[in-house]
């Protein structure tokens, strides 16, 4: 008799997929079989339905002081917003000021997570700082804390980006210690200039921000990216990959023996440059770095996850609202703060758009979404996967749910939703985390709070 069964799903393991039973024991899945039959003091009906393993988010931001301002979610709510669309574990990115010491920053974001995160959670690093105070303490956080990946900006001139010095003696450092460096590629002094002539011709609206920051200038970060971890080896992974331009240029690198892998990330998989051209500066809810593309680059981007170039599909949750906030930069698309959340509606956007429209097949869906994730950052078999011993993070999704993404349906705290009106075909059933019931169709059940850390 286990604690909870989980009865009649089409189960996905990660070299398999049938129709069975899942039981778990305390915080554990203890049992999986096929065909069924297993007996639970607790018993959740799959019939039907999928049973994915809890999905995991590889980029998103939650406390961000950026741009002049706040993001305006806390890790209570984005957490929430999360679980019931069916991410359990998620890994935020820790983004300090270039004054800001790595140890308080890890203590920071750390002490907020604790306080309210109700899904596991991860951080990667920022480097921003890197004096020599600075490196004793990223060597003690990997050491001592398990920080296992840092970030890298080469965007944000001014406030983020790191100096090509600092950026290869950091990726020799990351080499020695065996961390993964993720980084925004897009070169700060190319979209600085062309931020300025842009101004200067008086072309100051969001439909702007695209044009300013051009797929040449992604790809040629990429690129850069790449030339320093052919000379140092180290490990790279790129965020927010918005092109099929910058695929390629990763590509061409992985070819030459450079370890590298590619992020996808929600909005660039569904949403298209027009969004931000939209009147009465409405396009403003649209602009992010690397920007919205040519409707074209979604193709780009589907068959590089169809084929295994791209290898993950992100969120980069970074929620700032229309009112208050976005509005920032009316006078001057440079000041509006940069970011689409889409920390809820990430999966529902990954199947309706991608599994239904036939882009990928739900296996791939699973593995973008959550096992590579999870092998990429060193937490597999534990999280990523349905298997005995792994925690029971476990998704029941329903495929056959019919609806359109609303933003009265958010667990944010952001006052809009990039996706209002867009058809949604499946949703997140029941969702476990560690063996708990914590979202029920779109409802959170569980208890505040009750995420864990997870060292890597
Ligand atoms: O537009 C974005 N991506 N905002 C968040 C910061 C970043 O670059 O990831
Ligand atoms: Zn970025
Ligand atoms: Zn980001």
């Amino acid at each position: 008799m286990f604690d909870t069964v989980i009865h009649g799903g089409t189960i996905y393991t990660p070299e398999q997929s049938f129709v069975g039973d899942i039981g778990i024991n305390g915080e554990t899945i203890a049992e999986i079989k096929e065909g069924g039959g297993l007996e639970g003091t607790q018993v959740i009906d799959a019939t039907n339905k999928c049973v994915f393993p809890g999905f995991i988010d590889p980029h998103v931001h939650i406390h961000l002081p950026f741009m002049g301002t706040n993001a305006i979610d806390d890790h209570e709510s984005a957490s929430k917003a999360a679980l019931v669309g069916g991410t359990t574990t998620i890994i935020e990115m820790i983004c300090p000021g270039s004054d800001d010491e790595p140890a308080s920053a890890f203590t920071e974001w750390k002490d907020l997570a604790e306080d309210g995160c109700c899904c596991d959670y991860t951080f990667h690093l920022a480097v921003v700082r890197f004096d020599e105070l600075a490196k004793e303490q990223l060597r003690k956080l990997v050491a001592n804390e398990g920080v296992q990946s840092f970030k890298i900006f080469l965007a944000y001139k001014g406030a983020l980006n790191i100096s090509d010095e600092n950026l290869l003696e950091l990726m020799k450092l990351a080499k020695e210690l065996g961390v993964t460096i993720t980084a925004h590629c897009e070169n700060a002094e190319a979209i600085d200039s062309k931020q300025k002539e842009l101004l200067t011709e008086g072309k100051t609206g969001p439909e702007w921000h695209e044009p300013s920051r051009p797929r040449n200038v992604e790809a040629g970060g990429v690129q850069h990216l790449c030339e320093f971890a052919e000379q140092t080896g180290a490990t790279v992974y790129v965020v927010h990959t918005s092109c099929g331009e910058a695929v390629s240029r990763a590509m061409e690198a992985k070819e030459r023996g450079v370890d590298v892998t590619v992020e996808a990330v929600a909005p660039h998989l569904v949403l298209d440059k027009t969004y931000a051209e939209r009147p009465n500066f409405e396009g403003a809810k649209f602009v992010m770095s690397p920007p919205l593309r040519d409707e074209e680059e979604h193709e780009a981007l589907w068959n590089g996850l169809a084929n295994g170039l791209v290898s993950t599909i992100g969120t980069d949750h970074a929620p700032f609202n229309f009112k208050g906030q976005k509005d920032m930069g009316t006078e001057n698309f440079t000041l509006i703060p940069n970011g689409i959340p889409s920390i809820q509606e990430r999966i529902d956007l990954v199947h309706t758009y991608g599994v239904c429209k036939g882009k990928i097949d739900s296996r791939t869906m699973v593995d973008v979404c959550s096992t590579n994730v999870a092998k990429q950052f060193n937490m597999f078999p534990r999280k990523g996967a349905l298997v005995v011993g792994s925690d029971a993070d476990i998704v029941v999704y329903d495929t056959d749910y019919v609806g359109t993404f609303k933003h009265e349906d958010g667990l944010s705290k952001i006052d809009y939703c990039g996706f209002e009106g867009m058809e949604r075909k499946g949703r997140s059933d029941v969702v476990f985390l560690r063996g708990k019931v914590v979202a029920e169709q779109g409802k959170f059940v569980g208890e505040t709070g009750s995420g864990i850390y997870l060292p890597r």
